[in-house]
């Protein structure tokens, strides 16, 4: 469809609207507004009616691509539902309208849902903690992988090396360079999952953290993800879940029981948040324990025995590997609101699963 301009619709002396005779004494221009500031010649608008504004501005919004009204066939994003009554109550005013710097005693139901969101992700995940700070996926790669060198760094050596393999999303590889650290690839096997003997070949004490999502991009499950994390514990590596591809596993199984010790989750492909014709997202990092203390700050805390929340932005700060990613705990309040509700259903059916699971087949 071709939509005119609104000048191709203009017509000499058609108006949108008709305002009642002005009976107040007049006052020149000149008088009120600069020389230099006043116009030589009248500006050249489109003279067109309400009705052809209004139409014509309807018809451009209904060019948009959106996902209310097309397939928007962008990978693991596809697969979620986007439940209307979570954008409504991201859209409530109470939440909308808070301010990034409001004072943490004015926003306690808000801290108290994104310590909630946080504490869900680790159980849905496997994980021990939680930051909500950054904005994206691939801002969570960055995030995390900046968390595995404050990690090293620690331990006396950086290390300098993160496997990748080749069927990664591209903002793996992207991230890690990003970081700093050199990106060995490895290829895939004709299965299509992570080549075994090569990846267990480029395994070395220079090897930072290997890079992987299960299912991977080639969309098969990578069989032998636990012994892929043996190898990379021995070899003093960490394992990083690129968590962009939950979908496949939410409820049922855990990164954080495969081995995995940093994940990244993108919100707005897996619990709800619309991606592609609509956000904001979000990429909210989650570590094992002994990566706790090098998560950015501001983090969210108990204040006082009755509760309360604040935010500690000085907490351990000496050990913290990356500057904050965002000056608050969250990067925004509507990815929170809108899939704390899935991620509560989601936990739940975790936790069903597992009670119906017997213990001897638990991992954790
Ligand atoms: C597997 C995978 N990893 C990472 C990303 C990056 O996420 P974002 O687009 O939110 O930065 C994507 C996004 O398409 C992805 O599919």
């Amino acid at each position: 469809m071709k939509e005119p301009l609104l000048f191709d619709l203009s017509s000499p002396g058609r108006r949108g609207c008709a305002l009642p005779a002005d009976d107040m004494p007049a006052t020149p221009l000149a008088a009120m507004v600069p020389p230099e500031l006043l116009r030589e010649r009248d500006a050249e608008l489109p003279e067109v009616s309400e009705v052809d504004v209004v139409r014509h501005f309807t018809r451009l919004s209904q060019l948009n691509f959106s996902v209310d009204t097309h397939f928007y066939p962008l990978g693991s994003c596809t697969m979620k539902y986007n439940p209307k009554i979570n954008d409504h109550l991201a859209s409530l005013p109470g939440f909308a309208s808070l301010h990034p710097y409001q004072p943490a005693g004015t926003i306690q139901g808000m801290l108290a849902l994104f310590s909630k969101l946080e504490r869900l992700l680790c159980e849905i995940t496997g994980m021990d903690a939680f930051t909500l700070q950054p904005a994206a996926g691939a801002h969570g790669e960055l995030t995390g992988l900046l968390l595995v060198r404050a990690y090293h760094t620690a331990r006396g050596n950086p290390r300098h090396k993160v496997i990748v393999p080749d069927s990664a999303h591209g903002t793996n590889p992207s991230s890690a360079h990003l970081a700093g650290y050199e990106v060995v690839t490895v290829p895939s096997n004709k299965q299509g999952e992570v080549d075994y003997d090569k990846f267990a070949a480029a395994l070395d004490d220079e090897v930072a953290a290997v890079m992987l999502t299960n299912p991977n991009t080639h969309g098969v499950f990578e069989t032998r993800i636990l012994e892929i994390a043996k190898a990379a514990h021995q070899a003093g590596a960490l394992l990083y879940y690129d968590g962009a591809n939950l979908n496949a596993l939410l409820g049922l199984a855990r990164p954080g029981d495969m081995g995995f010790d940093v994940v990244h989750l993108n919100l707005h492909k897996t619990f709800g948040t619309p991606h592609g014709g609509g956000g904001p997202g979000a990429g909210p990092v989650g570590v094992k324990r002994v990566l706790e203390p090098f998560l950015p700050v501001p983090r969210i805390a108990q204040k006082d025995p009755e509760g309360n929340l604040c935010w500690t932005t000085t907490a351990r700060r000496a050990l913290a590997g990356c500057e904050p990613s965002m000056a608050t705990p969250a990067s925004s309040s509507a990815p929170t609101v809108i899939s704390a509700p899935m991620a509560a259903v989601v936990c739940a059916a975790w936790r069903a699963r597992r009670s119906s699971t017997p213990t001897t087949s638990r991992r954790s």
